[in-house]
């Protein structure tokens, strides 16, 4: 017999189904809440609440434990390859050989963007922040491919998930081309994923770059990293978004726009300036570790804490060893890992983050894997945002299948004003 949980309301007692997870989470379901007591449930932040049930990513917390589709973000490591994540995280299993042949191709076959897209690009300013553009840029694919703004067919669909994964990279570096006022680099169809995005960030039209496989190894395994984290802020705005049936493009742009926040995919811009204040002697680490825990202050050790994880983070655990790695690889001595292991080691052994369970998070380390790779510190969310993507697309499609699905619409608890009257302006105080 499955669980209930009882409920005492004004002497009444309401019975509430349990329901449990296939990893054996259980959450009270409230669906009849408000029918039965005609009571809500407040929930600010969302800390306690289950907004839906998902197949995709599960993740233990406490035991710092994530897996796509079941399978531990480890096992990614030996081989990476994002390509294949995306494919598992939005379809649900690994790809044949088939399926990923015919992906690839997909793939290939869109990562160009119309030329007038173009125009688009050169009418922001060189100055603008590359989410605005990036967003604005994802909003902008619906008017160019209007036949993918309604996916009634798998094959629909597919091709809408494989047009918007390729051509984020493409977007992301025209951004970076438009910032630094660099000609736009055509995609090269003969180039897999990563080398294509690499090439379109860094060549030249008369000097071709050739991306280094440990650059690509690395960079590989930080999008799988950020690929998914089940209804974290930016999943969530997608899934709002898409509940409206929305479209795919509009859902996934605004994702973007919540990623750019700093307590978010923002973290890891902010990282690398906190670093680089130290570094440029503004303060040390000591101080900036003293200034983070003081509330009045505002400021927070960037790249530290989880809503989620009250132990490491398995991903910030895989990025510092990748960083080490690559860094080591490419004979890259940068000082700001020496002052982000500082930083690292004081927390852990200070009683304010062991006592909070603060622990480095996936932006702390990514970002000097970044610099390493030649990213400037103010696209790095946008590579969080290719990261993400396959696991925004994956959310909406999850969402859209689902016959139960409704337009999310929380509730409020009221606590303005009582019944008032209108004043004429002359009667005004
Ligand atoms: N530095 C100092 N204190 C912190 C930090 C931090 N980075 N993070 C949390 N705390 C403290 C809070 O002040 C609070 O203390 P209190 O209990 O004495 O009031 C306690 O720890 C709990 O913090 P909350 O803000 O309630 O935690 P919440 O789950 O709401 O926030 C968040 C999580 C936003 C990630 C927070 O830890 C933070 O701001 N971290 C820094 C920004 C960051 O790295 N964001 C990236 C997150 S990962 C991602 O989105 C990809």
């Amino acid at each position: 017999m499955s669980a209930e949980a009882e409920l005492t309301i004004d002497g009444t007692t309401y019975t509430l189904p349990v329901v449990e997870g296939s990893e054996g989470e259980r959450a009270i379901d409230i669906t009849g809440l408000r029918s039965q007591t005609g009571l809500t449930a407040l929930d600010p932040a969302y800390g306690n609440t289950a907004s839906c049930t998902s197949e995709i990513t599960y993740i233990d917390g406490d035991q710092g434990i994530l897996r796509y589709r079941g399978i531990p973000l480890e096992e990614f490591a030996d081989n990476p390859n994002f390509v294949e994540v995306a494919w598992l995280l939005i379809f649900g299993k690994l790809p044949n050989a088939d399926e990923y042949k015919r992906f690839s191709v997909r793939l290939t076959n869109n990562a160009n963007l119309d030329e007038d897209m173009k125009h688009h690009f050169m009418g922001f300013p060189r100055s603008a922040p590359p989410m605005a553009i990036l967003s604005a840029m994802i909003s902008t694919l619906s008017c160019f491919h209007p036949q993918l703004l309604e996916l009634h067919t798998p094959e629909e669909f597919e091709a809408a998930a494989a047009r918007l994964i390729s051509k984020i990279r493409t977007l992301a570096a025209y951004t970076y081309r438009h910032s630094r006022g660099l000609p736009y680099m055509y995609p090269d169809p003969q180039l897999p994923y990563i080398s294509n995005f690499l090439h379109m960030m860094f060549s030249q039209p008369y000097q071709r770059y050739e991306s280094n496989a440990e650059v690509r190894r690395a960079l590989n395994l930080i999008l799988i990293l950020h690929a998914d984290h089940e209804q974290n802020c930016s999943t969530s705005t997608v899934r709002m978004v898409g509940s409206s049936k929305a479209n795919l493009f509009a859902s996934c742009a605004a994702g973007v726009s919540a990623l750019w926040g700093p307590l978010h995919g923002g973290a890891n811009v902010k990282v690398i300036e906190m670093l680089e204040e130290i570094h440029n002697g503004n303060q040390t680490a000591d101080e900036f570790i003293n200034l983070s825990k003081d509330k009045s202050s505002g400021v927070r050790l960037m790249g530290f804490g989880h809503r989620i994880y009250k132990n490491f983070d398995p991903r910030a655990t895989m990025l510092r060893e990748v960083c080490d790695d690559l860094l080591a690889k490419l004979g890259i001595d940068d000082p700001l890992l020496e002052i982000a292991k500082r930083l690292e080691d004081i927390a852990l052994n200070d009683e304010y983050f062991v006592e909070r369970k603060l622990y480095p998070n996936v932006d702390f380390y990514s970002g000097i894997i970044l610099r390493a790779i030649g990213i400037p510190t103010n696209m790095f969310t946008v590579l969080f945002a290719i990261g993400r993507l396959p696991g925004w697309i994956a959310h909406w499609h999850e969402q859209n299948r689902d016959p139960g699905m409704r337009i999310s619409r929380p509730r409020q608890i009221y606590t303005g004003n009582q019944k008032s009257s209108y004043i004429n302006i002359e009667d005004r105080k």
